[in-house]
């Protein structure tokens, strides 16, 4: 299945908000928290859809990496239920690394849960290495973080992401 990417506005907040507090659960941002992500100038965050249902939302994925700064942040990703295993996440993971290095970073950073092997297959395949662990990070089960850093290739080598459209309205970046 081909899947489109578009940025994501602040009038998607509800659609995202669905999905991050279904798949997150006790380590869902909180509304307030992701209208913020969704307003601010640095971030790039992205709407994937079938383009058969442009509405529907099959999955999201936020950077955070400010203009001119070496450093970028993957803040979220996550794919519908019915939507995995079909490369999406693979294509919005490639999306905001060829954002972070348009932007001007040269690192990329991330943060995995210990107990979530399928998202941290997904990172290792991209080349993310493991350069950290927060333990007991992630509460209340006190589950360990495993950061992460990917060195970000030139632009020109990213070749196979496609430019995106700005937001209609105005919008981050
Ligand atoms: C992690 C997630 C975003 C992956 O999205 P996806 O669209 O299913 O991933 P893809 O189809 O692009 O798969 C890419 C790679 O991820 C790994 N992967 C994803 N799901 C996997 C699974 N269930 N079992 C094993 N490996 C898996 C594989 O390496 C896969 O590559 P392959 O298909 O060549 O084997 C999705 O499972 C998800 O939304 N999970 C819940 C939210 C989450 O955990 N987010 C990450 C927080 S750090």
């Amino acid at each position: 299945m081909e899947f489109t990417l578009r940025r994501a506005t602040p009038d998607d907040l509800d659609a995202i908000m669905g999905l991050e507090s279904s798949t997150f659960g006790n380590d869902a941002w909180s509304t307030e928290m992701m209208s913020s992500e969704l307003a601010s100038t640095h971030t790039h965050y992205l709407f994937a859809f079938d383009p058969i249902e442009p509405a529907a939302l099959a999955g999201y994925a936020g950077l955070l990496s400010p203009k001119g700064a070496r450093d970028a942040e993957v803040q979220t990703i996550a794919v519908a239920p019915s939507a995995r295993r079909l490369g999406l996440g693979r294509t919005l993971m490639t999306a905001l690394m060829a954002a972070a290095s348009a932007r001007g970073a040269r690192q990329l950073f991330l943060e995995v849960r210990a107990d979530n092997p399928n998202a941290r297959a997904l990172y290792d395949s991209l080349g993310f290495e493991e350069i950290a662990v927060r333990k007991r990070y992630y509460k209340p089960d006190n589950v360990d973080a495993q950061v992460m850093r990917l060195v970000l290739p030139e632009p020109a080598t990213l070749g196979e992401t496609a430019t995106l459209p700005e937001p209609a309205g105005g919008g981050s970046s």
